[in-house]
């Protein structure tokens, strides 16, 4: 009985589908940018520096060293999934899914420098 459970739990474990990462590439980066401008220009601005609204303090997205809450994938999907320290809004539930966020997540990479840019 045991190991006929542990056997079905390991095949559902197996079957499970493994989300593909979304890479970075001209295709996500475009996509990233029509989520961008529909959702989040209102304190980001079109160019992702913040510099329309001074009051909320929006971080200059264009610039890593200047990010309050991490630069890598990982930090960067859980800004825009959850929120960060009550100022910026959490996309996790408005948002199609962690497609979306990685689309964003590659648009926003696209605005680093050069040298800092995915290749
Ligand atoms: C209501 C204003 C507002 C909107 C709309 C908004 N943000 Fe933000 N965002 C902020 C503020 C304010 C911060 C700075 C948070 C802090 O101080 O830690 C921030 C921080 C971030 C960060 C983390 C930067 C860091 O400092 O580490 C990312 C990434 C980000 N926003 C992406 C987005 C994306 C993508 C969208 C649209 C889906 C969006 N934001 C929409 C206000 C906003």
């Amino acid at each position: 009985m045991r190991y006929s459970m542990i056997a079905t739990l390991l095949a559902l474990l197996i079957a499970a589908p493994v989300r593909a990462e979304v890479a970075y590439g001209p295709d996500s980066v475009e996509k990233g940018k029509s989520l961008f401008l529909n959702n989040c220009t209102q304190c980001h601005g079109n160019d992702g520096k913040s510099q329309v609204d001074v009051i909320s303090d929006a971080t200059d997205l264009t610039e890593p060293l200047l990010y309050r809450n991490g630069t890598t994938d990982k930090d960067i999907e859980s800004s825009i999934r959850d929120g960060r320290n009550g100022v910026m809004p959490a996309w996790g539930t408005v948002l199609a899914g962690a497609d979306d966020i990685a689309h964003l997540r590659n648009f926003i990479k696209s605005l680093w420098p050069a040298d800092k840019r995915p290749k």
